[in-house]
C-alpha cells in the first residue's frame, strides 16, 4: 500500500481587507474593534468582490498547490472541493473547478471524478481522509483537495447579524495528496459527527421540506425571511462543544499513533476563535510556539483555514520536511476531525 503525503500546498485570499473598524464605518455594524478582538482574536478579514465565487478563489489556491507539487492539472486523478459557500446549490464547485483548471478540453482533457465535501469547518479534514484513502487504495496517484469559501456574500452585515458576521472571511487553501513509497505522509485521520446539534449552527435558506422550498408571494417571487437567509448560531454552545471535541480529537489521534502531544512539532487548529484554540492548547499543555494562526488576519475561513495555515507555514519555513504535524477542526453539524502527518 503506498503512503499518501502532501506534495504541494497553495493559498489565496482576495485582496480587499476589511478591518473591524470597516465593519462599523462601511457597513454600519454596531460593534467595536475591542469587542471583536478580545472575544475572537480577529483584527481583519478579506472579502471577495461581487462576481467572484468560491471556485475562483479555489482555482488560484489550487494552481499554487499544483506548482508546488510540480504537477500539471491533467496529472490529477480526482478533485475534492470542501465548502459551505459553494458557487451554486448544485452542481458542486468541484466540477466548476475541474473546468476552470482546463481539464475538460484539449488533447490533455481528463474527465476525472470531482466531488464536493459538505462538512463546513471540518470539511478540509473530511476531504483529507477521503483523499488519503483514495491514494492508499491505489485508486488515485494525485488528488487535489481544495477548501474555498466566499462567506461575505451570505453574511448579515448589519447590527442584527453582528454575532456571526464579525467572525467570517473569504479565502481558499489547497493541497495535493500524492502517492509515495517513502516512509512519510498522512499517518492517520479521525473523523466524528453528532447530528443532535444540526440546529445549533445552520443556514436554512434551502429548506426542501417546504412546498415550494422558498415561499412565494402573490407574484410568484421567492420570499426569504432573514432567519432563513443568514446563518444561525448559538455561539456559547458551539464554543463549549468545540473545546471539548477538539481536545478529544487530539487525544484520539495521539493515542492511535502511540505518541503524546510533545511529539508534535506543529499544530494547525481550525481558526474559528482564538479563545477556543487557547483553551484547547492550555488544556493539553501545547506550547504557543508550536501553534500557527491566521485568524487575526483572515477571520474564520471555514474549510480553508487549515490548508491556508499549512501553506503559510510551508512557504515561510516554519514547516520543514520531517516535522510531525497535527491538524484539528470542529464545526457545524456538529462535525470534527483530526489528522497527523509526517511532513
Ligand atoms: O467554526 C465553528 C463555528 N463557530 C465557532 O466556533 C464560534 C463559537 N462561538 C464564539 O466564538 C462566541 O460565542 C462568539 C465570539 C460568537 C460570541 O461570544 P460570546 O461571548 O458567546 O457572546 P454572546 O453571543 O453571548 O454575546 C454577548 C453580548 C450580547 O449582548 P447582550 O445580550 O449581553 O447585551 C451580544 O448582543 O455581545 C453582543 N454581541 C456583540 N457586541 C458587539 C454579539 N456580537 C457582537 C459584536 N459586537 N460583534
Amino acid at each position: 500500500m503506498p503512503n499518501a503525503y502532501i506534495s504541494g500546498t497553495g493559498g489565496y485570499v482576495p485582496p480587499r481587507v476589511v478591518t473591524n473598524d470597516d465593519l462599523i464605518q462601511q457597513y454600519g455594524v454596531d460593534t467595536t474593534h475591542e469587542w471583536i478582538h478580545r472575544r475572537t482574536g480577529i483584527n481583519e478579514r478579506r472579502f471577495a468582490d461581487a462576481g467572484v465565487g468560491s471556485a475562483e478563489l479555489g482555482e488560484k489556491a489550487a494552481r499554487r498547490a499544483l506548482e508546488a507539487a510540480g504537477l500539471e492539472p491533467h496529472e490529477l486523478d480526482m478533485i475534492l472541493f470542501a465548502s459551505l459557500s459553494p458557487d451554486y446549490c448544485f452542481p458542486g464547485s468541484g466540477v466548476i473547478m475541474q473546468e476552470r483548471l482546463g481539464l475538460c478540453e484539449g488533447p490533455k482533457a481528463r474527465f476525472v471524478p470531482a466531488m464536493d465535501i459538505r462538512n463546513q469547518c471540518s470539511g478540509f479534514l473530511y476531504g483529507l481522509g477521503t483523499a488519503t484513502s483514495m491514494v492508499q487504495s491505489g485508486a488515485c496517484k494525485h488528488v487535489l483537495l481544495v477548501g474555498g469559501e466566499t462567506h461575505s456574500a451570505a453574511l448579515d452585515l448589519s447590527t442584527r447579524g453582528r454575532q456571526v458576521a464579525s467572525l467570517f472571511g473569504d479565502g481558499a487553501g489547497a493541497v495535493v495528496v500524492s502517492a509515495t513509497d517513502e516512509d512519510r505522509g498522512i499517518r492517520g485521520w479521525w473523523l466524528g459527527a453528532d447530528g443532535r446539534h444540526v440546529e445549533v449552527l445552520c443556514q436554512k435558506v434551502w429548506d426542501i421540506k417546504q412546498r415550494p422550498f422558498i415561499p412565494l408571494d402573490e407574484h410568484g417571487v421567492g420570499q426569504v425571511q432573514p432567519e432563513a437567509m443568514w446563518a444561525y448560531m448559538e455561539g456559547k454552545k458551539v464554543f463549549r462543544h468545540a473545546v471539548e471535541r477538539m481536545c478529544e480529537a487530539v487525544l484520539t489521534a495521539c493515542t492511535a499513533q502511540g505518541i503524546t502531544g510533545a511529539d508534535i512539532d506543529l499544530w494547525c487548529f481550525h481558526q474559528a476563535n482564538m479563545r477556543i484554540n487557547q483553551y484547547v492548547a492550555e488544556t493539553l499543555g501545547i506550547p504557543e510556539d508550536k501553534l500557527v494562526h491566521n485568524i487575526d488576519r483572515y477571520g474564520n475561513t471555514t474549510a480553508a483555514t487549515i490548508p491556508l495555515l499549512l501553506d503559510e507555514a510551508a512557504r515561510d519555513g516554519r514547516l520543514q520536511r520531517g516535522m510531525k504535524v497535527a491538524m484539528v477542526a470542529f464545526g457545524s453539524g456538529f462535525t470534527w476531525g483530526s489528522a497527523i502527518c509526517d511532513w
